[in-house]
């Protein structure tokens, strides 16, 4: 198929990009490279049989339509986003317009040029804080974010469902899924791409930059919250099964589906197991600090995948945190300073 991977030069774009050509795919990426890697679109370069990256923007709607027309795209799997919930509370338009308001023109280009198919990178975070009772958490949980990234991609989860549902009653095809992620980690088996953000915020790599020397402690974000040893519990999902869940999603999609699924493995971790976790991977016993709570982060979050499960018999194939982890490790190891910037 002929594949567009909005956001593919970031952290799970690329990996998608990598699996699709790997599988044999066509793939287009475009990223405007404002968090991307230009060395994961590098580390492409090579790789199967059609790879064409483009560097812009997705809220550029005619440069969008003229890439969907030139590639023949068949199918897009919309990845490009603003993903840090605590800068989203800080700097809530520029998520709506990056992250709500891009994603619109990405529809709208789709639209006028006859696309018909989306897998849409959503989040766990579109649940905001449920309560203990809906946890683990299926995809009839409440969506209602407590933070304006979540905001941002539930906003494109019912701009999606709208479109779809006015495309079937108009007899016309059209379908997507929404991906509902939980906290993604580990890279390549090969090593080919990693985990590389700026400015980086996420518990794991900032371990392992503790673990080498580049960081002086790792500051847990909260110690009082209503959880067994006080600190935030989530669900950590390899971002190789995170990926393996899009291209099964990609392959299932029929004229009129309008589906949500949960990826994560099904099972929570506290902070505090985490920078365990790591200090056992790494072999160093690095230092944590007690901070205070990180705005926006609700206490638990892990998923109940059972539907993605029971639908297209996908389900987590790591499923330790320490293998999760190692993986991560050893790109960090041999990429100490991520793609080199
Ligand atoms: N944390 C710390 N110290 C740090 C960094 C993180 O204690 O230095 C804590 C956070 O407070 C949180 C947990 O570690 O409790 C995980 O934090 P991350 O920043 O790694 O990930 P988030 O849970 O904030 O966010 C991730 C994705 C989001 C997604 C969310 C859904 O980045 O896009 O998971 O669960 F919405």
């Amino acid at each position: 198929m002929n594949v567009l991977v909005t956001g593919g030069a970031g952290y799970i774009g690329s990996h998608a990009a990598l699996r699709l050509l790997e599988d044999g795919h066509a793939v287009t990426v475009i990223d405007d490279l404002s968090r991307g890697n230009q060395g994961a679109m590098d580390a492409l370069e090579g790789i199967g049989s059609d790879f064409a990256f483009v560097a812009g923007d997705i809220g550029d709607r005619p440069r969008v339509e003229s890439l969907l027309r030139e590639r023949s795209i068949e199918v897009v799997m919309h990845f490009a986003a603003l993903t840090y919930v605590g800068e989203s509370t800080q700097q809530p338009l520029r998520y709506y317009r990056n992250n709500t308001a891009s994603a619109l023109a990405l529809i709208e280009a789709m639209e006028a040029v006859g696309v018909r198919r989306m897998v849409f990178s959503s989040s766990a975070a579109t649940y905001g804080e449920p309560p203990p009772e809906l946890i683990p958490i299926r995809e009839d949980c409440p969506q209602r974010p407590i933070n304006p990234y979540g905001q941002s991609k539930l906003h494109v989860e019912q701009i999606l469902a709208d479109y779809a549902r006015a495309k079937r009653d108009a007899g016309q095809d059209f379908a997507f899924a929404s991906l509902r992620y939980f906290n993604v980690a580990g890279n390549d088996g090969k090593l080919r791409l990693g985990e590389d953000h700026d400015p980086e915020t996420h518990l794991i790599p900032i371990c392992l930059a503790v673990a080498l020397g580049q960081r002086k402690a790792i500051t847990i974000f909260g110690t009082d919250y209503p959880t067994p040893d006080g600190t935030c519990i989530r669900d950590y999902v390899h971002v190789e099964d995170l990926i393996d869940a899009h291209v099964s999603v990609m392959h299932a999609l029929r004229p009129g589906d309008a589906r949500a699924y949960n990826i994560g493995i099904g099972k929570g971790y506290s902070v505090r197991e985490v920078i365990d976790a790591c200090r056992r991977v790494t072999d160093i016993k690095f230092t944590e600090v007690e901070g205070k709570r990180r705005e926006g982060d609700p206490p638990s979050l892990f998923a109940d995948p059972s539907k993605i499960r029971k639908d297209l018999r996908w389900r987590a194939s790591h499923t330790s945190l320490e293998k999760i982890i190692e993986s991560a490790w050893q790109w960090r190891q041999q990429h100490p300073r991520g793609y080199g910037r």
